[in-house]
């Protein structure tokens, strides 16, 4: 067997990101507006979508509404080719209007990413934010295959079909739960390009959203946070999302990587009692 010639590998020397070019959206607030600082740091270029101004650590901003489909259109059709990674971030949290969390949190965000492929470099890294909320996806497999091929124009008629309201945050957990398993399915769709996607899915984080999340689920809510030492921060999720998006995961395909401070392993123990 060969030595493994580490030295040879750029990332080795802490600019793990170093000329990458990276698409984050959300960038204006919370875990994307620190990921966009952290991929700066780390020797990238930020590519920041949003519906909403920032000047901060982008190099070029796109004021985008991705709960609409002829705007991410025209978005596509806007940003420029050869990107090495998008930070599928921007979402909406369970108290807006049901639709909506559908929306953006999935209808837009498997849109904007299926149309960016063309514009992607080979061996480019798709990291999609999911939850914890999209735990429990084996439940809602019926709902999930049928929203496959969902299109904006059919979200209130699937929801009704399918029972989906904001009511105890269920279009937001839903909304998650479809995102991890889509992640899943499409862990060798663009294999011959070397290109990957896979999910990362925090726990409750301190940003404006997690007032929203306390609000909707309550008593839960409280309870569930009482488990862990705290909440996580922004900083703890932008480096594992930048991490996914180096060279250094190459073999990590359709992967979801909890990142809870131990919410999920508790949630496992308690289900199977060891
Ligand atoms: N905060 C948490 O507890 C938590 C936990 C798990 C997962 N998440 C997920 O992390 C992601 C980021 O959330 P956050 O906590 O940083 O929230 P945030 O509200 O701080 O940031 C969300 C960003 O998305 C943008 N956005 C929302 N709707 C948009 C639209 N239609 N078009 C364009 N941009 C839009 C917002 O303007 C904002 O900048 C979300 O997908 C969220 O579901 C958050």
């Amino acid at each position: 067997m060969q030595d493994t010639d580490w030295a040879s590998r750029d990332w080795t020397y802490g600019k793990i990101l170093r000329d990458k070019v990276i698409v984050v959206t959300g960038c204006s607030s919370g875990i994307g507006r620190d990921t966009a600082k952290l991929v700066k740091q780390l020797g990238g270029d930020v590519i920041g979508v949003d519906r909403n101004k920032t000047e901060d650590y982008v190099d070029e901003l796109y004021l985008a509404d991705l709960s609409d489909r002829r705007t991410i259109k025209a978005l596509v059709n806007a940003l420029p080719g050869r990107i090495d990674g998008i930070a599928n971030i921007a979402g909406v949290p369970p108290t807006a209007p049901a639709d909506l969390v559908l929306k953006v949190n999935l209808v837009g965000l498997k849109y904007f990413t299926e149309m960016m492929i063309p514009k992607l470099n080979d061996n480019a890294s798709i990291v999609n934010l999911a939850s914890l909320a999209g735990f429990g996806w084996p439940n809602a497999l019926e709902a999930i295959k049928a929203s496959e091929h969902l299109a904006f124009e059919d979200v209130e008629r699937f929801m009704h079909d399918h029972k989906i309201s904001n009511e105890g945050g269920r279009s937001y957990f839903f909304s998650k739960e479809a995102l991890v398993v889509w992640t899943m399915k499409n862990r060798w769709t663009w294999r011959d390009r070397g290109i990957r996607m896979n999910a990362v899915s925090p726990g409750p984080v301190e940003t404006p959203i997690l007032a929203d999340f306390v609000k909707t689920l309550g008593a839960r809510a409280e309870e569930d946070m009482s488990v862990n030492d705290r909440p996580g921060r922004p900083d703890d999720i932008a480096p594992v999302v930048c991490f996914m998006l180096s060279d250094m995961t190459h073999w990590f395909r359709g992967a979801n990587l909890m990142l809870d401070g131990g919410m999920s392993s508790h949630i496992y123990q308690n289900m199977h009692q060891f």
